[in-house]
């Protein structure tokens, strides 16, 4: 198999195991991941075809979507070693699916150009106007309210547990992740591209807290 066709057979494995999940991690999302992760690596230099590889399937080991996160780790290699002979990218690649899919709990740093690519591309579809979308989606998914005003966005206890979906709201979630994420930008293209959506969610931000406010006055 040429690369064009290894590509063409990873995205039809990431549509099969992807679905139409509605927590974040649809088909969707992989395919701009994918796409974006092409265009920083063409700008950063790095292995466009590794980094596209490794974007689709990023979401494919997901715990959400596998017994265990072992088990998905597990399918993307059965995949990829029946997809390519090359086991220096075998390796590469499962190293950088690994060490985004510990990414919640304080993951280890991208070893490589290219891992930090792909995690870039990420980050970035969890910022601006996609992100925003995101972030309600989810949260919806998941039980938490959009927003309570008894709960101060930037509570610093919610941070520490924000995978405890019972606490907190969505609005907490911009200030949890979403607005630290443009300073964690690996890449300087990366870096860019995350600067003018991170200005869109703090201006949605505080249009949201406006809007909040004039619907809280009590004229009677
Ligand atoms: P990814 O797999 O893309 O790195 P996550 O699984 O962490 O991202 O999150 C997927 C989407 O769900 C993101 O857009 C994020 O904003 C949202 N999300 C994740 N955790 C929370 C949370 N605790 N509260 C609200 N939204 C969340
Ligand atoms: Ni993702």
């Amino acid at each position: 198999m040429n690369d064009t066709q290894i590509i063409t057979a990873a995205e039809k494995f990431a549509k099969e195991q992807l679905g139409r999940d509605t927590t974040g991690h649809d088909w969707f999302h992989t395919d701009r991941v994918r796409n974006t992760a092409a265009l920083i690596a063409e700008m950063e230099q790095a292995d466009v075809f590794i980094c596209t590889i490794a974007a689709l399937l990023h979401d494919v080991a997901d715990e959400k979507l596998n017994p265990s996160k072992e088990a998905g780790l597990h399918k993307v290699h059965s995949w990829l070693a029946g997809h390519l002979s090359d086991e220096g990218q075998i390796g590469h690649i499962m190293q950088i699916i690994e060490t985004m899919s510990f990414s919640g709990g304080g993951g280890k740093p991208m070893a490589t150009l290219e891992g930090q690519v792909v995690q870039d591309a990420d980050r970035l579809d969890a910022l601006g106007a996609i992100g925003i979308t995101r972030v309600m989606v989810f949260s919806g998914a998941k039980g938490r309210p959009v927003y309570d005003p008894e709960i101060a966005p930037r509570d610093e206890s919610l941070q520490k547990e924000y995978r405890d979906y019972s606490k907190g709201t969505a609005v907490n979630h911009f200030y949890e992740k979403l607005l630290k994420l443009k300073d964690l930008m690996n890449t300087s293209y990366g870096r860019k591209l995350a600067e003018e959506r991170h200005a869109f969610m703090e201006s949605f931000l505080e249009q949201f807290y406006k809007e909040w406010n004039q619907g809280s006055r009590k004229l009677l």
